[in-house]
């Protein structure tokens, strides 16, 4: 998401790279278990058959009667599993799917003698239910689909002490832990219980909020709104020339796009919040000092734009914002995949607050930018039917019982999950646990323990331990 949704780093980009600062990039290895991401190479070198991609034969479409079948890829780690323990199954969202086995996830198999499955989500990584990503070829790509998919392999999935009594948790972090509240809502039966790790539960168009969070939790935001403000006077009034030296001092000259520009000067920006961690040199402080010594709100552009030029290294860091160059590659991508899931059907566009709200945006970045972005990548116009899905699957009115709910006090994803200030006020209880983690961002609880861990990032993963034996055992 750029929900980089909870960090992203999606499908071919490699593992570390900064970009998509918000989307899917860094994302996976944050919420997986770093150290666990890190140990893979290592484990293939020594024997390139340990960690065996496994293939599940997935109906293209849950909701014809004919229909066939594509392969759907999942990994398994039995390590810690005895017969009769309950099964994690978990999604890695809009990204590939990779072996299982680390973060909070090992914790919760250890606890309670449970087998962890992977199940990557159709039309990302290497589970693509059609040949191509046109308009046409990603239909099959839908909130339904997808946990429709997690009940059929719950139905099917063979494994020597898993039967019809066995238990099973969803687990998933960003989209996917939106999926883990949606997928136990709508399969009772099938899920008993669900880790919804920064979920944004709540569909929203115009997610503006997600910019407040930026101004809440950067503490030299003041200094930004004054750079955005300078910026949209240079995109307002100035020539030709103007507009590209700016775009150059963020290393942001490939995109002729104005918008499109401001859109992801600002994006590549949210990384810093969406991923913050705690360490030995805080980065909020790392990023702020220069903006204290730079006096001028030119010095002080200048200051942004080589913090995220640093950050754009080849075509890949702006894969992101290349929307033609989606329209006109017709294999499938996991990026582009997102676009379609925002456009279709989720909305989550990352805009400029108004009015006399602080923005961290340019103006710039309205809902017709993210539109028209959705219609240059596939070629038609599109706009999210929000209602409808908020109607279908309840939004932050879901009251379904063993879902533990965890989000990061400063992640801005969780304006839109059950814990948002906006949402309806509801109490923690053992059936529905809610926690906010101090200083926490974007699914820090589904990831491994480090020196640097909040007290409040221990309680709410011993909390979450705790809470699964009650339920799983
Ligand atoms: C399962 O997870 C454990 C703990 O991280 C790891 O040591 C082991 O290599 C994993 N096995 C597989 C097959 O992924
Ligand atoms: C920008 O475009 C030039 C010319 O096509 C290309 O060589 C360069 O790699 C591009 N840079 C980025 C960051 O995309």
């Amino acid at each position: 998401m750029k929900v980089q949704a909870c960090l992203t780093l999606f499908g071919s980009l490699a593992l570390f790279t900064a970009t998509n600062a918000v989307h899917i990039k860094r994302h996976h290895a944050q919420l997986e278990g770093e150290d666990w991401i890190q140990s893979i190479p290592h484990i293939l070198a020594a024997n390139p058959q340990a960690l065996p991609e496994q293939w599940f034969d997935q109906k293209i479409d849950h909701f014809s009667h004919k229909t066939s079948v594509f392969k759907q890829r999942y990994f398994l780690n039995s390590t810690y599993f005895k017969p009769g323990g309950p099964v994690y199954l978990y999604s890695p969202g809009e990204g590939p799917a990779r072996p299982v086995g680390g973060g909070q996830l090992r914790n919760l198999a250890q606890a309670t003698n449970g087998l962890i499955v992977g199940l990557e989500h159709r039309y990302y990584g290497k589970s693509l239910p059609t040949a191509q990503s046109t308009f046409e070829g990603m239909k099959y790509l839908t909130v339904n689909q997808g946990l429709a998919d997690f009940a059929n392999f719950i139905k099917k999935f063979k494994h020597n002490g898993v039967n019809s009594k066995t238990k099973w948790a969803l687990v998933g972090g960003s989209y996917a832990g939106g999926q883990a509240s949606w997928g136990r809502q709508k399969y009772p039966e099938l899920i008993h219980a669900a880790l919804a790790s920064s979920g944004p539960v709540q569909a929203q168009a115009d997610f503006y909020e997600y910019d407040l969070t930026l101004t809440e939790a950067i503490p030299c935001s003041k200094d930004l709104h004054r750079v955005t403000k300078y910026i949209d006077g240079i995109l307002d009034k100035g020539n030709k020339k103007e507009i590209l030296s700016l775009k150059t001092t963020f290393g942001l000259q490939n995109i002729t796009d104005n918008a499109d520009f401001a859109f992801a000067y600002t994006d590549i920006l949210a990384g810093l919040v969406q991923y913050y961690k705690p360490a030995a040199i805080d980065p909020f402080d790392a990023f702020c000092k220069p903006f204290k010594t730079a006096k001028s709100v030119q010095d002080k552009l200048k200051v942004w734009g080589a913090y995220i030029s640093n950050q754009v290294t080849g075509p890949d860091s702006l894969h992101f914002y290349d929307y033609e160059g989606m329209n006109k590659n017709l294999a499938h991508d996991d990026t582009k995949g997102w676009y379609w899931q925002t456009c279709i059907e989720l909305g989550y566009f990352q805009t400029a607050p108004r009015g006399s709200l602080p923005r961290v945006r340019s103006k710039h970045c309205d809902l017709k930018q993210q539109l028209k972005a959705c219609e240059k990548i596939f070629g038609r116009k599109m706009t999210p039917n929000i209602k409808k899905f908020n109607r279908e699957h309840k939004g932050w009115h879901v009251r379904t019982s063993r879902i533990f709910y965890a989000d990061g006090e400063i992640d801005p994803w969780r304006k839109l999950s059950v814990n948002s200030p906006h949402a309806p006020k509801r109490q923690s209880k053992p059936s529905n646990p809610l926690a906010v983690i101090k200083k926490g961002s974007h699914c820090t609880d589904l990831g491994s323990d480090s020196p640097f861990d909040t007290q409040s990032l221990k309680d709410t993963r011993k909390a979450q331990v705790e809470t699964f034996k009650k339920w799983m055992l």
